[in-house]
């Protein structure tokens, strides 16, 4: 069959769809051209605001009323949203083929083997503690790969409905991760992110090295900065990231591993959601105001050009003015170069949604309206500040808009066009001399 996939959320689900394309590949299904073109579609869906399911919900209806001219068609659904909604969802959507939570995606290939043999409404939901099945399948797509590391997540922040659809967090055993990064690297892949919800919990919940794994080489003690250092060793490999990370994973052994380990970017997405440690006390995050600034602080004194970026929730139950006023000041005080501003989205089950969701839609979307302002202004000051410097870029090839300039990566994930030399290779690191910074790129020229 002719497949697309459409995927909504984070990372992790563009890694989940990833790895669906590769295995309906392998079971001889092509990828279609266009969503007019397949004639299986299969929906990756987040529940993480109630925008995002509409949106998903939105789609999958559409998709399976086409089914009335296209009865041969077959709609999926997966991730988030799938796992929260259990049966429900083949009431909400009539037609659909099947749906499949969040720790069984590898399932798809077969599922769609039964629906072409005569099933429909199948349902493939674990409970979301169930040991997960995580494809190691990857599709030839670029220099740079998603890994996921960490699965679930135990913090149970008050507003998040992720635990629950994503389950408890599950550390992959490290030689399985270092296994499968290795084979990315043989076939090109130069840059890695590992993901996780709260990535440097990795190895705390459960056991990944075993006793005959070799002891860390920098003495390395917890088990993320030992997986950074054995990810190093990987040959081919030119950059590593991991995203997100939490203040209380950013300990000194993990600012060493960063500044030590020369394929590690110096940019960390710190995730701060409020500046109130009030609001934060609600949410359940776990640090205070002066905690998150204080991990920044170590950051950015090992290394000084040290890229941040966060998510912001505004609207949280209870968040008065005040308050509001703290997350601004934060966000000031830690100096984002980019940040993602969210509005509070009570979400059923959450302890959250027990308070009163008292901050009115059109006050949130005002404060969300100040802090996307506030932080244009600091994202194009921030990119201000890089003109002059020698950038390294991990090149991708020539840009989508102009052909004659290529575009290609900056350690702090921001995007740079440039002047190419001769030498200059896809896939490599080349030095670039930034001339220009706009809000969202910067320009420069290739250095010999
Ligand atoms: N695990 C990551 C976040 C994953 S969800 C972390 O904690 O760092 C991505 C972002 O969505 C969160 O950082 C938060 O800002 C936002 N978010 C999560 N639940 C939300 C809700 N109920 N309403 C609004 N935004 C929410
Ligand atoms: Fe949600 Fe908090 Fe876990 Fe992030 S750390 S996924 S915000 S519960
Ligand atoms: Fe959304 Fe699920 Fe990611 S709820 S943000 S797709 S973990």
């Amino acid at each position: 069959m002719r497949f697309i996939l459409h995927t909504y959320g984070c990372q992790m689900n563009v890694r989940d769809s990833e790895a669906v394309s590769a295995l309906l590949e392998a079971a001889g299904h092509v990828p279609a051209r266009n969503e007019a073109d397949a004639d299986l579609i299969v929906v990756n869906s987040c529940s993480v605001r109630g925008k995002a399911e509409d949106k998903a919900l939105g789609k999958i209806g559409l998709l399976c009323a086409t089914k009335r001219e296209r009865p041969t068609r077959i709609i999926g659904l997966m991730g988030c949203m799938a796992q929260r909604l259990g049966d429900d969802v083949f009431k909400r959507v009539p037609g659909l083929d099947f749906s499949v939570g969040t720790r069984r995606c590898g399932a798809i290939p077969r599922l769609v083997a039964r629906v072409m043999a005569g099933e429909t409404a199948i349902r493939e939901i674990s409970s979301p503690d169930e040991t997960p099945d995580v494809p190691d399948a990857h599709g030839a797509s670029g220099f740079a790969a998603y890994v996921t590391i960490l699965l679930g997540c135990n913090r149970r922040c008050a507003y998040c409905i992720v635990p629950d659809v994503r389950g408890p967090e599950f550390s992959r055993p490290a030689r399985e991760i270092l296994a499968e990064i290795a084979a990315l690297a043989r076939n090109g892949v130069r840059e890695v992110t590992l993901l996780g919800q709260s990535v440097m919990n990795y190895g705390r919940a459960n056991a990944v090295w075993d006793a005959s794994d070799a002891p860390s080489a920098q003495g390395f003690k917890e088990p993320f900065t030992r997986l950074l250092e054995s990810v190093a060793a990987i040959p081919g490999l030119i950059r590593i990231r991991f995203t997100s990370g939490h203040p209380s994973g950013c300990t000194d052994e993990l600012v060493r591993a960063v500044r030590s380990l020369p394929q590690i970017c110096h940019h960390l997405h710190l995730p701060v959601q409020s500046g109130s440690d009030r609001i934060l006390r609600l949410m359940r995050r776990g640090y205070t105001r002066a905690d998150y600034l204080d991990a920044v602080r170590r950051l950015r004194e090992a290394m000084p050009d040290f890229a941040l970026t966060t998510d912001v929730i505004v609207g949280f139950p209870g968040e008065t003015e005040a308050d509001f006023e703290e997350t601004r000041s934060v966000m000031n005080a830690a100096d984002f170069d980019n940040a993602f501003i969210f509005k509070y989205s009570p979400r059923p089950g959450t302890p959250a949604a027990d308070m009163l969701d008292d901050v009115a839609e059109e006050e949130k979307m005002r404060r969300n309206q100040i802090l996307l302002e506030d932080q244009d202004l600091r994202g194009v000051a921030a990119n201000q500040r890089l003109v002059g410097t020698v950038q390294e870029v991990l090149v991708e090839g020539p840009s989508l808009r102009n052909a004659a300039r290529w575009s290609g990566r900056s350690p702090g994930n921001k995007i740079v066009i440039f002047d190419p030399t001769p030498a200059t290779q896809p896939g490599s690191l080349a030095r670039i001399r930034i001339t220009r910074a706009a809000p969202q790129t910067l320009y420069g020229e290739a250095q010999i």
